[in-house]
């Protein structure tokens, strides 16, 4: 389903991707997400791909240009992608065409359920370029995400 290069070693990195306000998980909102910071998420990550035999790379960024670079350095480095981008989920065009320069599953995740939030939250431009969504699941959704990761991984 997805195309591999000939000749490329196999690869097991996963990187999962953070956008804007992330990085202040634990005090930003905790009655919708909670009050685990990203560091404490980094570590689950971090703990259920070793399970599974993958490594993350995990990272976050406030900026919309960073994120765009860094999908487009990483996208022959990784075997899968997970993102969350934030309110850039719901605005970001140029995350969207970035995303699709990848040849490996991605998937996206959100704490909360924007579907279930105010209508601005409602559209987003990450679903169309992902093989599936995990929202509404808080912190688990990530672990969630990288196991179905390692599936469509090894049913490649
Ligand atoms: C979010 C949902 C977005 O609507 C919001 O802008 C966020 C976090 C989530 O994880 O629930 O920053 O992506």
């Amino acid at each position: 389903m997805y195309r591999r290069r000939m000749n490329s070693r196999p690869n097991k990195t996963i990187l999962v991707l953070n956008g804007p306000n992330l990085n202040m998980l634990g005090v930003r909102e905790p009655d919708i997400y909670g009050r685990q910071t990203l560091q404490d998420i980094k570590i689950m990550c971090v703990e259920r791909a070793g399970e599974l035999s993958f490594t993350i790379d995990f990272r976050q960024s406030n900026h919309e240009g960073e994120l765009v670079t860094w999908i487009q350095e990483e996208r022959e480095n990784i075997t899968g992608l997970i993102i969350n981008a934030g309110a850039y989920t719901h605005t970001s065009l140029a995350i969207h065409d970035a995303l699709k320069l990848l040849d490996v599953p991605i998937i996206e995740v959100h704490l909360s359920d924007p579907e279930k939030r105010e209508e601005f939250r409602h559209f987003s431009y990450i679903t169309p370029v992902s093989a599936k969504v995990i929202k509404g699941k808080g912190p688990a959704g990530y672990t969630e995400a990288i196991t179905a990761l390692s599936t469509l991984v090894k049913a490649d």
